[in-house]
């Protein structure tokens, strides 16, 4: 029934999308690629060579000579590589470099993609469309509790305000900005454990397939 399926899941930072899509993908027996780490490889790339993220010049030869080695970098998140992946991706050659391979990679054998613009750009088409959602105060939290899990030393307020300032660079940028499609459905889960957030979001995958 899922044999080459696409299936979108967006939604803005935190909220949960790497570890729901990831289990929807092993559920599905579908591949299952995090978009954000694209964006997130160009970034560090731009970064290691000490240039701004937000030079276009730099930023898209980065994307340009991407490699699977770049996904592997254990030094992709964070909220140096967080902010630097944002600036990159609001950047249109940076985002045109990156499309043929996500759209290559969900057209083999179909995928489970999370990111920002998967429903709306980059496989519009979708038959099954999942745009997650939280409040920013428990988004906040999760990425505080993942962070000290991690032993990195974090403040919670600035993580708070950290991702206030990411959604509203990734909402406001003229390309593909943080939005969910006409046909997305919602899903929001401030109040669901991954567990419940699973669950929900299998029964909405499947109603949709059926
Ligand atoms: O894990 P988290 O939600 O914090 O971020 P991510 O999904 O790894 O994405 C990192 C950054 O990449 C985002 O803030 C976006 O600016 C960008 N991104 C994007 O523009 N389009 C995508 N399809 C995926 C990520």
């Amino acid at each position: 029934m899922t044999a080459g399926t696409v299936i979108a899941v967006d939604g803005p930072a935190a909220a949960g999308k790497g570890t729901l899509a990831r289990r929807l993908a092993a559920a599905l027996g579908l591949p299952y690629l995090d978009t954000g780490l694209l964006y997130r490889a160009v970034g560090r790339r731009v970064l290691d060579r000490g240039a701004d993220p937000r030079d276009a010049a730099e930023a898209e030869a980065a994307a340009r000579s991407l490699t699977p080695d770049d996904l592997e970098r254990p030094d992709l998140r964070g909220p140096m590589a967080d902010m630097a992946a944002s600036a990159v991706a609001a950047i249109p050659a940076v985002r045109a470099a990156l499309l043929d391979f996500q759209r290559a990679f969900g057209r083999e054998r179909g995928a489970v993609l999370d990111g920002r613009d998967i429903g709306t750009v980059v496989f519009p088409q979708a038959p099954v469309k999942l745009f997650v959602t939280a409040s920013v105060e428990e988004r906040a939290r999760r990425r505080f509790l993942e962070l000290r899990g991690r032993g990195v030393a974090a403040d919670a307020a600035q993580v708070e305000s950290e991702i206030r300032d990411r959604d509203a660079q990734d909402a406001n940028r003229p390309v593909a900005p943080l939005r969910p499609a006409a046909d997305a459905v919602m899903l929001d889960t401030t109040a669901l454990d991954a567990e419940a957030a699973f669950v929900t979001a299998l029964e909405m995958v499947r109603a949709r397939l059926r």
